[in-house]
């Protein structure tokens, strides 16, 4: 499952579309976690699509992720600034890849 203190246990490596990215990274095989608000992570997660589907205001746009060992497409959380904390997404995803800090 994704760290709730990645925060702290980890380093803002990057930006992508406007957020955060923490790493480590080191493409294709590790991606870290894209995010901050409403963090994926993107070597937990396995495209299972529950999230974008679910997401009243459609925070997520899938990005390619060629070559990552879990799966080819990943759960970009693009919009986070429109997420309302119904946490729906967090409850919904198979494999715990997303954190959403309610506050
Ligand atoms: Fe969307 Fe709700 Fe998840 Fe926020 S908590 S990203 S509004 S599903
Ligand atoms: Fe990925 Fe979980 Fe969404 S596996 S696509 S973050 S439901
Ligand atoms: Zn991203």
């Amino acid at each position: 499952a994704i760290d709730p203190q990645f925060d702290d246990n980890r380093e803002q490596v990057d930006t992508h579309k406007g957020h955060d990215v923490w790493g480590p990274v080191d493409e294709p095989e590790k991606l870290g976690i894209h995010g901050t608000h409403v963090a994926v992570d993107f070597d937990i997660c396995i495209a299972d699509g529950a999230c974008v589907e679910d997401c009243p205001v459609d925070v997520f746009e899938w990005v390619d992720t060629p070559d990552h060992p879990e799966s080819e497409l990943k759960a970009d959380p693009a919009n986070e600034s429109q997420c309302i904390d119904c946490m729906l997404c967090v409850d919904v995803c198979p494999v715990d890849a997303i954190d959403v800090d309610a506050g």
